[in-house]
């Protein structure tokens, strides 16, 4: 018999966290999933249908910035666990706007540890008695780690030394190191993932693949950064949940563990694969990837971020299920159905 517990987790109406929690509410019946998100424009409760008649799936507004609400969500489901998801995440965004990536990825971490800390610890290093174990799980990035050299095997490891170059990364490298200070100072326990790009259903209109598909099927230009060589290793987000899952259950106390699919791309190779398959299963009178066009580079552009997940493989037997030849088609398929649903709205 294994103990029903209440976990916190924030950010889940956005791209990753709302393919999370169907995929943990079915494999632990023993959870009840608190879910606190603000609604940004990067979430909507349209990616958490599928759970709203769910017994152990609770939606709260609100932010994680706000301490008396967090306080009380502890206190009120009595908190276990925490998988923290939300941020502000896209780096165009944080050139424009960078005040509100600090804002929500560090001073909303701080809060979240600092809540947490006081409702599961007596004094550094000591839990109340029925906290015991309790988790904090920080979802994080492989750009707090920089841009790459071109060398294939130039990869980040977990000693990577940090180099974020945008807001955004900066924020999260900023959330990073306050999860590592509770870990080192306080002793709660912590484990932090720093995942590569995620591709699959549910992301963000604004993100590249996403966009790529839209400006594809409504037949205009599809903006591609400066020569379009940047690389990312890209994995389907299912397969990033499994390893959130995996390093939440089984992960070693203050330990890090990259995640990343060993499927580096360029841009260019990115929008040519998506093109090649809209050619076959919605062909136009030309091929669409006479749409690509290249645009001003992003300030900035990191060249190339490419993740040895070796650590998480060996210690913890995680696998990625999808290659990027059969994650694109599961996901070019999804955004079919959400781009010709609203065209017919
Ligand atoms: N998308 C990727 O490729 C990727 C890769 C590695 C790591 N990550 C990390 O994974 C996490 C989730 O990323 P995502 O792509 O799902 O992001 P997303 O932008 O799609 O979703 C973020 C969610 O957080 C919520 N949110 C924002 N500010 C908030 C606040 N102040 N209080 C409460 N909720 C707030 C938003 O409403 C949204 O639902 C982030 O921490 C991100 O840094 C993302």
């Amino acid at each position: 018999m294994q103990n029903n517990k209440n976990i916190l987790l924030t950010g889940t109406a956005g791209f990753i966290g709302s393919n999370f929690v169907p995929y943990f509410l079915e494999k632990y019946p023993q959870y009840t999933l608190v879910n606190l998100d603000l609604l940004t424009y990067a979430g909507t409760l349209d990616n958490l249908k599928e759970c709203e008649g769910n017994p152990r799936y609770k939606f709260i507004k609100g932010n994680i910035c706000n301490r008396e609400l967090v306080e009380y969500i502890f206190t009120e489901y009595d908190i276990q666990g925490v998988i923290h998801f939300a941020a502000e995440s896209h780096v165009d965004n944080s050139i424009k706007n960078p005040g509100v990536f600090i804002e929500t990825n560090v001073n909303g971490t701080f809060t979240l540890l600092d809540v947490a800390k006081h409702y599961w610890m007596d004094k550094p290093f000591t839990y109340k008695m029925p906290y015991q174990g309790c988790r904090f799980h920080h979802i994080s990035t492989d750009e707090v780690y920089g841009t790459l050299s071109l060398d294939p095997n130039d990869l980040f490891t977990e000693e990577t030394p940090y180099a974020p170059n945008s807001p955004y990364s900066a924020s999260k490298a900023s959330s990073d190191m306050i999860v590592r200070s509770y870990q080192e100072t306080y002793g709660l326990n912590t484990v932090i993932t720093n995942c590569s790009n995620n591709y699959g259903p549910k992301q963000h209109d604004e993100k590249l693949i996403p966009t790529i598909i839209r400006k594809a099927l409504a037949g205009q230009s599809i903006p591609i950064y400066g020569d379009g060589k940047n690389i990312r290793d890209w994995l389907y987000v299912l397969d990033h949940c499994k390893g959130i899952d995996l390093v939440y259950h089984t992960g070693k106390e203050g330990n890090v563990y990259n995640i990343g699919g060993r499927n580096e791309r360029t841009n260019l190779q990115i929008v040519d694969a998506i093109c090649t398959i809209l050619d076959e299963k919605v062909p136009s009178a030309k091929s669409y990837k006479e749409l690509i066009t290249f645009v001003e580079d992003r300030a900035g552009h990191d060249r190339r971020y490419a993740i040895d997940a070796s650590k998480l493989e060996n210690k913890l037997g995680w696998r990625a299920d999808e290659n990027f030849d059969s994650g694109i088609i599961k996901t070019i398929e999804w955004y079919l159905g959400k781009y010709k649903t609203s065209e017919n709205n």
